[in-house]
């Protein structure tokens, strides 16, 4: 008996985010294969399921993978519904072509499950909207990672908002190339830990990339884009930025989700970090009524 191996892209984090289509395909498996970038509490819809973490950590030791793709084949093989789950959207920066080809080769079936994509899921959340009639009619989108200077200045000379993936260890060779393109002064907006208790959003301007990523590691992982700024609406928003502290049964309430219109984030406890250099240190104590 062959199983089946489902991709499923996460999105970035908030489980708000999850398709539906994610969630069924969670609920009945029997094997669920993670890696990092997945929030903890979207595990919590397989229940029953053998977990196996394959710990992706950006610029960490990690699970080769070939390794990845043989668990997915020998899973599959052994007539097991397998998810796999990856952060984001599997086809986007996620090494999804790789594993659907191993699981080809050994003619285990497969479909995918595609996910919100952290260019819309963290970024759009943030209140940066990437088109807007009458502004622009496009976007481009590259990983820093791996972009040689030269390829960078490619980016550059995109008329429009450059989404980067994977940027904050290239932000000196970023920064370099967009002001050679005359682009030094052009805003910059960078969300770390997006759609998790650990959120992080920076404004700055090209010029100003560098300083505010002085300390990558407080800024992994991370998406920005250069040439587009949060929303008004959103800056102008009462609560914009600031953390609102509710009990656990309160977090999915509707007024939960009065704070969030109002531009806070709900979290249960203290999750704000006073040592990150942009961590709000406003905390708003929300009463919430229990649901
Ligand atoms: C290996 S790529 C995976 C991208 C993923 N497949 C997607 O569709 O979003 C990892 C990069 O995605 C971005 N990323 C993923 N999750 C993020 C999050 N929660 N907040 C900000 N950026 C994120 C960062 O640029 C990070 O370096």
């Amino acid at each position: 008996m062959t199983g089946i191996v489902t991709l499923v892209g996460a999105g970035p984090g908030d489980p708000d985010l999850l398709t539906v289509g994610a969630v069924r395909a969670l609920q009945r498996a029997d094997v669920v294969v993670y890696d990092n970038l997945v929030c903890p509490e979207v595990l919590e819809f397989a229940v029953g399921a053998t977990l196996i973490n394959v710990g992706k950590l950006p610029f960490a030791s990690q699970t080769a993978q070939e390794t990845i793709n043989g668990i997915l084949v020998r899973e599959g093989s052994l007539g097991r519904h397998v998810v796999r789950l990856k952060g984001g959207d599997p086809f986007i920066f996620g090494r999804g072509t790789e594993e659907v080809e191993a699981l080809h080769r050994a003619g285990v079936p497969f479909r995918v499950l595609p996910g919100v994509t952290s260019l819309n899921g963290v970024l759009g959340a943030a209140g940066v909207a990437l088109t807007a009639r009458g502004r622009n009619r496009g976007f481009a989108v590259f990983s820093g990672a791996g972009s040689s200077s030269a390829e960078i200045r490619t980016w550059a000379d995109y008329p429009g908002p450059v989404v980067i993936y994977m940027g904050v260890n290239r932000v000196g060779d970023i920064t370099r190339e967009f002001v050679n393109a005359a682009r030094g002064s052009e805003p910059a907006v960078v969300v770390a830990n997006g759609g998790t208790p650990r959120e992080v959003v920076a404004e700055t301007t090209v010029a100003g990339l560098g300083d505010l990523l002085r300390h990558p590691d407080d800024w992994t992982p991370a998406i920005m884009v250069i040439g587009a700024a949060r929303e008004h609406a959103f800056k102008a928003r009462s609560l914009d930025g600031k953390v609102a502290v509710v009990s656990r049964n309160a977090l999915e309430s509707p007024a939960a989700d009065e704070l969030r219109a109002r531009g806070a984030r709900p979290a249960v406890g203290v999750h704000h970090e006073p040592s990150h250099p942009f961590a709000r240190e406003v905390c708003v104590r929300a009463e919430v009524p229990k649901p």
